[in-house]
């Protein structure tokens, strides 16, 4: 049996990650002070699932068009999705409308502080919750994103990654980490976050250049293997219905506004013709493009209305 890692050197750990952070962390525009609470909001839903270099030029023009949760819940369905562009699980634009009208209809139009209040919303989770209560209002919450999760279970818990899914124990020993003070304690968050992002990496961790490497239970421990791979599923992408619905999303989104399509312009774009990089399991699937656009219609993503010569579709 290995033995425990031994308690962490809070104080320590967090004037460790705090000195890090304040030499090195990125200059990202929704960590600017004065940024708004829903453009905060905007990019925490944005940077879930998607790249900061894929979402900085979108979140720019997204909170220039819609700086407000009122400007936002007065946008078309089909605007939002046009500027949403390529970044993926479009859901999450329709699910910011929503959103936005909800914080008009029950907030007055102002992003609540409270992390209740804050889930209670369309699309937001427990860590959206905790992440625009933390960063866009100051509150003392531990935020768990995967990077978090992955410096706290290699630093305190001696873990090569963390379970696959968040669970109490977890959670209650990220929330036991949090310094004393909410304002020490947002810095904590976004520092352990971007140590996740930028040393303490998934696949190559940079040990050799990271802040904690005196105090870190899993170097201690000599980088013990990942306990949980087998529970772990890798997302493929290329050739997926979610690659599908992409091809016809991006296809809507090059008409005219309001125009509508044929369904059979549709399912060629999804099954990737024309566009060169239609892979085998596009020809070993033929369901698959039928599939994507039924789909995109029962999520609200695409509207129907009736064609010349047949059903025809458009942006909602
Ligand atoms: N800063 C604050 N929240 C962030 C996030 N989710 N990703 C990257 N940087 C951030």
């Amino acid at each position: 049996m290995t033995e425990p890692p031994a308690p962490p050197d809070l104080p320590a750990l967090h004037a460790a990650v705090t000195t890090w952070y304040r030499d090195n962390a990125r200059d990202l525009p929704w960590r600017r002070p004065g940024t708004s609470p829903w453009a905060v909001l905007v990019s925490e839903v944005m940077l879930q699932q998607t790249p900061v270099a894929r979402v900085l030029p979108v979140w720019q023009e997204w909170v220039r068009r819609w700086p407000t949760p009122a400007a936002q819940a007065a946008a078309r369905p089909a605007e939002v999705l046009r500027v949403w562009d390529r970044l993926g699980y479009p859901r999450r634009a329709l699910r910011l409308l929503e959103c936005a009208t909800a914080i008009v209809a029950r907030h007055g139009g102002q992003v609540p502080a409270a992390e209740e209040e804050l889930r209670a919303l369309p699309g937001v989770g427990a860590y959206t919750a905790a992440a625009v209560a933390a960063f866009a209002h100051g509150r003392r919450t531990a935020v768990l994103d995967t990077n978090v999760r992955r410096v706290l279970a290699r630093a305190v818990a001696g873990q090569a990654l963390p379970p696959p899914h968040l669970g109490r124990a977890e959670q209650a020993r990220a929330t036991a980490c949090l310094p004393a003070s909410a304002g020490a304690a947002v810095t904590w968050n976004v520092g352990l976050m971007e140590l996740g992002a930028l040393v303490c990496l998934a696949r190559t961790p940079r040990c050799a250049t990271c802040p904690l490497r005196a105090r870190c239970a899993w170097l201690a421990a000599g980088r013990p293997a990942d306990a949980h791979a087998d529970r772990r599923r890798p997302q493929p992408f290329a050739g997926t219905d979610r690659q599908a619905r992409g091809r016809i999303l991006a296809h809507l989104r090059e008409r005219p506004d309001g125009t509508w399509t044929p369904a059979a312009d549709l399912l060629r774009a999804a099954a990737g013709a024309g566009d060169g990089d239609g892979g085998p399991a596009d020809l070993v699937d033929p369901t698959r493009p039928a599939r994507a656009l039924a789909g995109l219609l029962a999520d609200g993503l695409v509207a129907v209305g009736p064609g010349p010569a047949g059903d025809a579709y458009r942006l909602p």
